[in-house]
C-alpha cells in the first residue's frame, strides 16, 4: 500500500471535515454549510461510505480528504499529505538521496524474503525432504490449508539450498543483509536456516520481512529468527498482524500471545484476533501498531515465572502507551490542563498450567472463549496473584506484597483508580494508606524517570503555571503566550484562531504577543502554512516567540488535532478572560459616573456593558459548543 493510500485509509472524512465544518447527519450522509462559499442553507455533503465530499451549491465541486485539505488550508498536495499523515500518525519518508536508496534496498529485501518464503513453502508442501516437517505439523494439529494461509515452509538439512536457489538471482550481498545466508570465516556462504520448520513473518500489509525457524526435535536453539535488517526489527514485529487486522478491528480486542504456533493453530479454529510478540516483552512499538484498532488488549501469559515477569514489563509498557491520550481540557479556573484519557484497557488472560494457547484451543475451543471473557484487569490480576503467593500475615510477606504491587499501582494513570488500589493494598497489609502514599509517589517518579531506556515515554503533563500564592490560576499572559506559541508551531491554525475562536488582535494585552500574532497572520496570508514562521521576524520578536515555543515544547507533544483543540479553547478562554476584566473596569466606571451624577456617561456605559455582557454570553455558548464538538468527535471515533 502506498503512503497516500495508508493515510487515506486512516483518515475518516467525517471526522476530518467535522473539525472544520459543523456537520449534521442526513440519512447515511452528513451535511453542513459549505466552507468554500458563503451560504445560509447547507448544500455541502459528506459521504462516509465513499469517503468523499461535494458542494451542491455555488461551488458544485467535490473531492476526497486530500482535496478538502488542499482547498481549506490552501496547501499543495505534498503539504496536505504531510498534514494528514501527521494527523493519522503515518510516518512519511523524507525523500533525500539516502531515503530513496534506503527504500530501494527495502524493496529488494522484500523481494528476497518473498522469494525465500516461496522456496521454503514449496519444499514443505512438495518435497520428500519436507515429509518430516509435514508430519510434525500434522501432529500439532495444523492442516494443509493453514500451512498455505501462513505460507509455512521447510528449510532442508543442507548448506546451500536457499543459497543455490536465490544467489544467482539476487546476489550474495543482499542475501546476507536479508539474513537468508551467513558467511563463514573463510568467506564462503551457507544457509542460515537448516532443517527447520519455517514461519514467514509478515508486516501488517502482508509483506514477508523475516523468518522464524523451529527445530523439529528438542535441539537448541528451538527457534532461530532472522537477524535485524532494515525491514525486520524483532522488537516491533507482531506475528500474524496481517491476518488478524480485520478481526481485531471488528472486535476492538486483541489477544497477545507468545509464540508462532499460538497464532497459527487458533487461527485455524476461527480465533483470529491473535498476534504474537516473538517471545520478547511487549514494546511501545508493538502497542503503536495496535492502538488505533483496539479498545481492549489482552495478554495471554505463559504461567511460568519467567513468562510472568516478561508480561509484567509488557503490561507496564502497554498501560503507559495506551493510557496517554493527552487531551486539553478547560478547567473552571481557566487553565488549559492536559488530561490523560484511557484509550484502551489492558487485561490479563491466565492460561491454565502448562498449556499454551495452541494446545488449549486444540483441546477445547470453548474453554478459550471463556478464558478470554474472564480476562481480568491488570491490577486485579496481580493483586490476586501476589496475595496468593505471599504470606501476608508476616512482616516479610507484607513487605514483599507492597514491593511487588506498588509498581502495578503506580502504572495506573487514572488517579481515582490508582487511589482505589492503594487503599485496597493498605487494607490487605493492614497499614494506613497514608503511610503507603510516599512509596507510591516514589514509584510513580521512578516510572516517569525512564529507568528502562528502551521505553520511550511521552513527557508528563506540564505542571500548572506557577502563580503568586501557589494558586493554579494562569495569568492572561500565559494564555496569550500559549496561543501565540501554538500558532507558530502550527501556522495552519491561524484559520481556526480567526474563524473558529474569532480571535482579534486587540485581545492581546502584551504588545509583543500582539505583534507576534499580527506577524503570523500576515505571514499566513502571504505564504500559507508551510513556512518556517520565525525566520522573517525581527530579532526581538523572534527571541520572544522562540522562548514561547520552547515552553510549549516542554509540554507533551501534540498532534495537530490536539493542538487545534487546545488553540481554540485557549483563544476562546482568552477572549473570555479579557472581556470579564473589561466588564469589571466598566462597572467601576459606571459606579464613578453614577456617583458624579453624569447621566449621559451612565447611559453610554450601560450600553457598552450590555453589549459586552451579550458577547460574554455568546463566548460562553461558543466555548460550550466547542467542548461538545470535541467530545462528540472523540466519542464517535
Ligand atoms: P516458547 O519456547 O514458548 O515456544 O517461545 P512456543 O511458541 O511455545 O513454541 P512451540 O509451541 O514449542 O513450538 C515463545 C516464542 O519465543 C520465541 C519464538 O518466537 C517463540 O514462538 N523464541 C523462543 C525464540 O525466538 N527463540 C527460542 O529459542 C525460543
Ligand atoms: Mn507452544
Amino acid at each position: 500500500m502506498s503512503t497516500v493510500d495508508d493515510v487515506r485509509e486512516r483518515t475518516d472524512i467525517v471526522d476530518l471535515i467535522g473539525s472544520y465544518v459543523q456537520l449534521q447527519r442526513a440519512g447515511r450522509n452528513y451535511k453542513g454549510l459549505c466552507p468554500f462559499h458563503t451560504e445560509k442553507t447547507p448544500s455541502f455533503i459528506v459521504f462516509p461510505e465513499s469517503q468523499r465530499w461535494h458542494c451542491f451549491g455555488a461551488c458544485s465541486t467535490g473531492g476526497d480528504v486530500f482535496s478538502f485539505i488542499m482547498r481549506r488550508e490552501n496547501m499543495d498536495f505534498g503539504e496536505a499529505l504531510r498534514l494528514l499523515a501527521e494527523r493519522a500518525g503515518v510516518e512519511l519518508e523524507p525523500l533525500s538521496v539516502g531515503a530513496i536508496e534506503g527504500r530501494e534496498e527495502r524493496d529488494r529485501l522484500r523481494e528476497i524474503n518473498a522469494a525465500a518464503a516461496q522456496h521454503y513453502h514449496r519444499l514443505l508442501m512438495e518435497s520428500r525432504a519436507g515429509e518430516a516437517a509435514r508430519q510434525y505439523l500434522a501432529r500439532r494439529g495444523v492442516t494443509q490449508e493453514t500451512m498455505v494461509t501462513f505460507q509455512l515452509g521447510y528449510a532442508p538439512d543442507e548448506w546451500r539450498s536457499a543459497e543455490g536457489h536465490l544467489a544467482p538471482i539476487y546476489g550474495h550481498e543482499d542475501l546476507l543483509t536479508a539474513g537468508i545466508i551467513s558467511q563463514s570465516d573463510r568467506g564462503g556462504h551457507y544457509d542460515r536456516f537448516r532443517n527447520r520448520l519455517m514461519f514467514p513473518i509478515r508486516d501488517s500489509q502482508g509483506h514477508v520481512i523475516g523468518f522464524g525457524g523451529r527445530v523439529l526435535d528438542d535441539s537448541v536453539p528451538k527457534y532461530l529468527n532472522s537477524p535485524d535488517t532494515p525491514l525486520f526489527d524483532k522488537g516491533s514485529v507482531l506475528y500474524g498482524i496481517d491476518l488478524a487486522r480485520e478481526a481485531i478491528r471488528e472486535s476492538g480486542t486483541v489477544v497477545v500471545v507468545e509464540g508462532y504456533m499460538d497464532v497459527v493453530v487458533p487461527y485455524q479454529f476461527g480465533v483470529r484476533n491473535l498476534v504474537a510478540c516473538l517471545g520478547t516483552a511487549l514494546t511501545e512499538s508493538h502497542i503503536q501498531l495496535l492502538r488505533r484498532m483496539v479498545r481492549v488488549l489482552i495478554l495471554a501469559l505463559d504461567p511460568d515465572a519467567a513468562g510472568i515477569r516478561a508480561t509484567e514489563r509488557g503490561i507496564e509498557t502497554a498501560q503507559h502507551a495506551l493510557d496517554r491520550k493527552t487531551v486539553p481540557v478547560l478547567t473552571p479556573s481557566g487553565a488549559v490542563r492536559y488530561e490523560s484519557r484511557l484509550d484502551a484497557e489492558v487485561r490479563v488472560l491466565a492460561l491454565p498450567d502448562g498449556l499454551d494457547p495452541d494446545e488449549l484451543v486444540l483441546q477445547d475451543r470453548e474453554r478459550w472463549d471463556q478464558l478470554v471473557a474472564e480476562a481480568q484487569p491488570v491490577a486485579e490480576y496481580f493483586f490476586r496473584r501476589v496475595l496468593a503467593e505471599e504470606e501476608v500475615e508476616t512482616a516479610k510477606g507484607k513487605a514483599n506484597v507492597v514491593e511487588r504491587l506498588m509498581p502495578v499501582i503506580a502504572a495506573i494513570e487514572n488517579p481515582a483508580e490508582r487511589q482505589h488500589y492503594l487503599q485496597l493494598l493498605a487494607r490487605r497489609v493492614r497499614v494506613d494508606d497514608v503511610q503507603l502514599q510516599p512509596a507510591l509517589d516514589r514509584a510513580r517518579r521512578g516510572a516517569a524517570g525512564g529507568s528502562r531506556p528502551a521505553i520511550r515515554r511521552p513527557a508528563p503533563p506540564p505542571a500548572p503555571a506557577p502563580a503568586a500564592g501557589g494558586a493554579e490560576r494562569p495569568t492572561v499572559l500565559d494564555l496569550e503566550g500559549r496561543v501565540v506559541a501554538l500558532l507558530y508551531a502550527y501556522p495552519g491554525l491561524v484559520v481556526d484562531a480567526r474563524d473558529v475562536a474569532r480571535l482579534r488582535p486587540d485581545v492581546f494585552r502584551h504588545a509583543t504577543n500582539r505583534a507576534a500574532y499580527d506577524a503570523i497572520c500576515a505571514l499566513y496570508e502571504r505564504e500559507g502554512a508551510s513556512h518556517a514562521p520565525t525566520g522573517s521576524l525581527d530579532t526581538a520578536l523572534r527571541g520572544h516567540v522562540e522562548s514561547l515555543l520552547h515552553a510549549l515544547e516542554e509540554g507533551p507533544s501534540l498532534s495537530l488535532d490536539t493542538a487545534r483543540e487546545d488553540l481554540v479553547k485557549s483563544a476562546i478562554r482568552l477572549r473570555q478572560v479579557q472581556l470579564s476584566e473589561f466588564l469589571r473596569e466598566l462597572r467601576f466606571l459606571l459606579q464613578d459616573a453614577q456617583e458624579q451624577g453624569d447621566a449621559e456617561q451612565v447611559r453610554q456605559l450601560n450600553v457598552l456593558i450590555d453589549r459586552c455582557t451579550k458577547e460574554h454570553l455568546e463566548i460562553h455558548r461558543q466555548s460550550y459548543a466547542v467542548t461538545l464538538l470535541g467530545r462528540s468527535r472523540k466519542g464517535s471515533d
